[in-house]
């Protein structure tokens, strides 16, 4: 088959939990030490085969800094999936990516499919938050978790990928 379904996808999280890294790193293979605080959102596209399908994300990668927090319902609302980020060397991204969960689950389409990223999994020597207390959140709250680094690449495709088989599922 040659199907190709449009999937429009955001990022939310904490500044500096590393959402345009993970972005950058499914779209280009790429990774920099300094990326800079994005400024309002950015926009990528990118493909993913899955079988005989193709699903091209749409995605969002929008800015953390507490100023830009009112213009995340533009790039949530009618996404087909959400990626909240969180660092697992901060605690307090732990507890911003839990306030994006209930925003989401409040305000956002009670059909998008949720994924709760731990990233900077690399990090294991100051980690702060505990992968089973993570998993523990995600799985009562409907979402599906990973941890994951930007960094050395570790299960930053498997997050897009898992996302593009439920949603061909769905
Ligand atoms: P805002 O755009 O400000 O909301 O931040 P962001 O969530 O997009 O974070 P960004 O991708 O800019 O990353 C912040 C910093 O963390 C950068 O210096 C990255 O190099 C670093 N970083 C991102 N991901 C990882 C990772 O997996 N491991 C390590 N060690 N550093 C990372
Ligand atoms: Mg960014």
């Amino acid at each position: 088959g040659n199907k190709i379904r449009n999937a429009k996808l955001v990022l939310l999280g904490d500044v500096g939990a590393g959402k345009s890294s993970l972005v950058l790193r499914f779209v280009k293979g790429q990774f920099v030490e300094f990326q800079e605080s994005t400024i309002g959102a950015a926009f990528f596209s990118q493909t993913l085969a899955v079988n005989d399908e193709t699903v091209k994300f749409e995605i969002w990668d929008t800015a953390g800094q507490e100023r830009y927090h009112s213009l995340a319902p533009m790039y949530y609302r009618g996404a087909a999936a959400a990626i909240v980020v969180y660092d697992i060397t901060n605690a307090a991204s732990f507890t911003r990516a839990k306030k994006w969960v209930q925003e989401l689950q409040a305000q956002g389409n009670p059909n998008t499919i949720m994924a709760l990223a731990g990233n900077k999994a690399d990090l294991l020597d100051e980690r702060q938050v505990p992968a089973e207390e993570a998993k523990a959140y995600a799985q009562e709250n409907g979402l599906f978790f990973m941890e994951t680094s930007a960094k050395t690449a570790i299960n930053v495709n498997d997050v897009f990928y898992e996302i593009a088989k439920k949603l061909l599922q769905g």
